[in-house]
Parts: C-alpha cells; sequence; structure tokens
C-alpha cells in the first residue's frame, strides 16, 4: 500500500513538473494567440479535428494570432461565403440570415453577445450552441468559416455602430447587401472560386 502511494505522489509530482515546464513555453509559438472557447460551455477547442484543409492559408493564421478577418469585404470571399452560407445555413437561418428556425443574423440583437465578434462567431460555427445548432466543423473547414463569417458580416442590415466587428474605416464605408447583388467567378481579391 505504502509503495503504492509514494508511487502515486511520484507520478502526481512528474505531472505537475510536466505542467510547468507547458507553463513556462511561451505562448502562441503554434501561431495561436486567440483562444476559441465553446459558446456553451466556455471549453477551450482546437482546430485538431473537423473537415480537413483550411488551416495553412494567410487567413486562417492571421485570425488565429489576431482574431482578425481579413476577408471581411473581400468580394472575392463574399461570393464564396454566400454559396457556403447557402449550403450549411440559410436552410435554418433564412437566405438573407434573416431568422426562421434559427435566429436572425443580420440585426444587431444576439443571443450570445460575444456573437459580436468575430472570434465569438467563428467559436459558435466551429463548436455550435443549443439544440439544432450543431457544431460545423464537419460541413465546413476554418478557411470556408472565415468566408462564411464576411458574408454573415455583409448581410448585417443593423445600426453600424453595433457593428462592432468592423474597423472605424470598415465602419465609414459599410454598405449592406442588396437583394439582387451577384458576384462574378472573376471578382479580384484572395479568395479562389469554390471547385464546385
Ligand atoms: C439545423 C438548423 C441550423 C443550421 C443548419 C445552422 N443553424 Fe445556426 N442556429 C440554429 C438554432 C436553432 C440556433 C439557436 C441556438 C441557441 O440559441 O443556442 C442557432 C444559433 C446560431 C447562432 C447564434 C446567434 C445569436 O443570436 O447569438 C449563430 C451565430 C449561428 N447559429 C450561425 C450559423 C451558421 C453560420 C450556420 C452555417 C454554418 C448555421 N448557424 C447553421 C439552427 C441552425
Amino acid at each position: 500500500m505504502k509503495t503504492v502511494v509514494r508511487t502515486c505522489v511520484a507520478v502526481l509530482g512528474g505531472v505537475a513538473l510536466g505542467l510547468g515546464a507547458a507553463l513556462a513555453q511561451p505562448a502562441g509559438d503554434a501561431s495561436t494567440d486567440i483562444v476559441l472557447r465553446n459558446t456553451i460551455t466556455g471549453e477551450a477547442m482546437t482546430l485538431a479535428d473537423g473537415k480537413p484543409g483550411g488551416r495553412d492559408t494567410e487567413a486562417v493564421k492571421t485570425f488565429l494570432k489576431t482574431g482578425k478577418n481579413i476577408y471581411i469585404d473581400d468580394r472575392s470571399c463574399l461570393r464564396n461565403g454566400e454559396s457556403l452560407f447557402l449550403t450549411s445555413c440559410s436552410g435554418c437561418h433564412g437566405h438573407l440570415a434573416e431568422g426562421k428556425v434559427g435566429p436572425g443574423l443580420n440585426d444587431n440583437y444576439w443571443t450570445y453577445p460575444l456573437n459580436t465578434s468575430d472570434v465569438g462567431l467563428f467559436s459558435t460555427i466551429w463548436g455550435g450552441a443549443n439544440g439544432m445548432m450543431g457544431p460545423h466543423n464537419e460541413d465546413v473547414n476554418p478557411d470556408e468559416i472565415l468566408q462564411i463569417i464576411a458574408w454573415v458580416r455583409h448581410l448585417y442590415t443593423g445600426p453600424v455602430k453595433d457593428a462592432a466587428w468592423l474597423s472605424p474605416e470598415q465602419a465609414k464605408n459599410y454598405h449592406p447587401f442588396k437583394e439582387g447583388e451577384t458576384f462574378s467567378k472573376t471578382e479580384p481579391g484572395r479568395c479562389k472560386p469554390l471547385e464546385n
């Protein structure tokens, strides 16, 4: 019995040392400085599982370092984001994100106020929320999520002063989506046309 206890103490000591060493590592050397947390449980999430691909783009790397989504306002990414949104989200949220079985995403009311940041919105899409809002990390990869976010932000019709995700410069020039606006395959920007 005594030996068992001693072994346990030794093992625990080892774990504690290990943790100490891990904490001493500079944060963010795996190029992640932001922490993604599940919208409901607050648990930290990683991008380790989920749909493959879309993890080493400049946009994803910038996002993981700074929380900034460089696809906002990029017309080539809006084109892709629209298409991804129509495939994965509009069935529940409406094609203008006006709300259906899922809440509207185009106004300034948020069940989870963290969704006014792109890190919060990314986390909700990746890890899900309650009920029918399951995790979407099997349908869309991180880069595609950033494209969807750019689109959701473009659909916003609420007061610009509540659009916390816009930089002051973007807020000045903000024009919400008008039905009938179309995006061509040759839009200039960072996002290549989707394959299908
Ligand atoms: C099967 C239906 C369904 C699909 C598909 C779906 N959602 Fe949802 N979504 C919901 C429901 C229902 C809620 C409310 C859940 C809650 O309050 O916890 C929700 C909540 C949300 C919220 C939180 C809104 C707030 O007010 O804070 C966001 C953001 C969101 N969804 C985005 C998306 C995006 C983006 C997609 C596509 C990748 C998507 N959803 C796909 C049903 C769905």
